[in-house]
């Protein structure tokens, strides 16, 4: 396909917005708040923060700049890009495993999507009102313990994503996505302003920022690492595949910063907001994936305008679920398209259905099926492990390598604007700190 057949962002707004729709998302509020919780506090959270700023960065400029220079799908991106620079055209396995990792991890983020559905209608009904720890507690233990209704919601949700997905409508959710961002940071806001009412936000600012270096084991530095792949959507090929609709005049070191600090900062007040109720009400942070639904009902319950605001923030929460998932179904749907004589719809279809199909392991692995099936771990805990922790490391490993090491250093530092010691630093970076840090991290959780 000839560079000028292949669209282009209308705007550099439209393509911040869809990059900051794929990574804001369950990644940031559920996602982040769990892992904190179960991995100990602080730690956990300067590891994370130091992956996103050293790692993270220097990786989704790298996945942008590829996308963009070849202007193709992920796979393609690589074997042609591979070609040019006379490297093995082996380097194509990147983009598909990136296309894997979509995959895996849409059958796990639909469950979780299909919850905050639930309790999107939990809000509109009045559930959480006036409820107890031990109330809320028991809602979500009963979700859980139903996989038939489990199901419903995942269905609901993988229909929403593959109904948007199929119709190719996603471009116009840029304008819904604009209003969504700043209307979840005010609602995070007030949550976290509820958090200070408790009397126990000193003591989630300690959890969540005063380091306990003796809990920091491999393992957490590898958790920490694997989220910072998994909020930024790295290693997918997402990025990737958005930087190949990418014009020649956008700066991408400039919006990989914007990007960057907004799914920072969600993540952080994710989790003030979180912690507090936690300690107010004797939970335990360790709670695991369930956490925001067990804590965050109670700040609604029990607060005025907590109807509205719960409503209001499940429904924020959804939607940003959305466009993240649609982001992960994108690549899937792009490949079997190509690969196969089926339509768009037809691919949209076959895509969602294997998704959803996975993802019924899924949600069973929170009743009727939590037994071990691999290394002591259940369907769930294993989707969001090997994608997480392996899959997204090695292929953002293998994007990052790519770049700083295949790719002419002086016309990478072109296409960055960057000269003199800015070109130093980010060589030295991309080069070194960033592939080292990830091969460091791998070594250290064995
Ligand atoms: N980054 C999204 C989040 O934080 O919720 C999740 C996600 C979307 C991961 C798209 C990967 C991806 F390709
Ligand atoms: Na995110």
């Amino acid at each position: 396909m000839s560079k000028l057949a292949h669209a282009q962002w209308s705007s550099k707004m439209t393509f911040v917005l869809a990059a900051a729709g794929s990574a804001v998302g369950l990644g940031n509020i559920w996602r982040f708040s769990y892992m904190v919780g179960d991995s100990g506090g602080a730690a956990f959270v300067l590891v994370y923060l130091i992956c996103v700023a050293v790692v993270g960065m220097p990786i989704l400029v790298a996945e942008w700049l590829i996308g963009r220079r070849a202007q193709k799908n992920p796979v393609n991106a690589m074997a042609e890009l591979a070609g040019r620079s006379g490297q093995p055209r082996a380097w194509a396995l990147l983009g598909a495993s990136g296309i894997l990792a979509a995959f895996l991890i849409l059958s796990f983020y639909s469950v979780i999507g299909g919850w905050s559905l639930s309790y999107t209608l939990n809000s509109v009904t009045g559930t959480f009102t006036g409820q107890d720890a031990d109330g809320v507690g028991a809602i979500f233990g009963n979700l859980l313990a139903s996989p038939g209704v489990l199901l419903l919601w995942h269905t609901a949700f993988m229909a929403l994503v593959v109904w948007i997905v199929a119709r190719g409508v996603t471009k116009g959710l840029e304008g819904a996505v604009r209003t969504m961002m700043p209307a979840l940071v005010v609602l995070m806001l007030v949550l976290v302003g509820y958090g200070m009412t408790t009397g126990h936000f000193g003591e989630a600012l300690a959890f969540m920022f005063r380091p306990d270096w003796s809990a920091l084991t491999g393992g957490v530095v590898l958790a920490a690492m694997g989220q910072a792949f998994f909020t930024l959507s790295l290693g997918m090929g997402i990025m990737m595949a958005y930087g190949s609709y990418l014009g020649e005049d956008v700066n991408l070191l400039g919006t990989a910063r914007t990007v960057i600090i907004l799914d920072t900062v969600i993540a952080l007040l994710a989790g003030l907001a979180i912690f507090p109720i936690v300690f107010a009400n004797g939970l335990s942070a360790g709670e695991g994936p369930g956490l925001i639904f067990v804590t965050l009902p109670l700040a609604f319950g029990n607060m005025t305008g907590g109807t509205v605001l719960g409503l209001m923030f499940f429904l924020l929460l959804t939607f940003a679920a959305l466009t993240s998932a649609i982001s992960l179904l994108e690549p899937v749907v792009e490949f079997v398209e190509e690969r196969t004589p089926l339509t768009r719809v037809m691919a949209t279809l076959a895509g969602g259905v294997a998704v959803w199909a996975l993802g019924i392991a899924a949600l069973m692995s929170f009743n009727v099926w939590n037994v071990p099936v691999l290394f002591g771990l259940n369907v769930f805990d294993l989707l969001d492990t090997f994608t997480s922790k392996i899959l997204l490391p090695l292929t953002g490993l293998g994007a990052i390598v790519f770049v700083a090491w295949c790719l002419e250093r002086k016309s990478v530092a072109d296409e960055l604007n960057l000269a003199g010691g800015a070109e130093k630093l980010w060589h030295l970076v991309a080069r070194y700190v960033a592939p080292i840090g990830v091969v460091l991290v791998f070594v250290s959780s064995l």
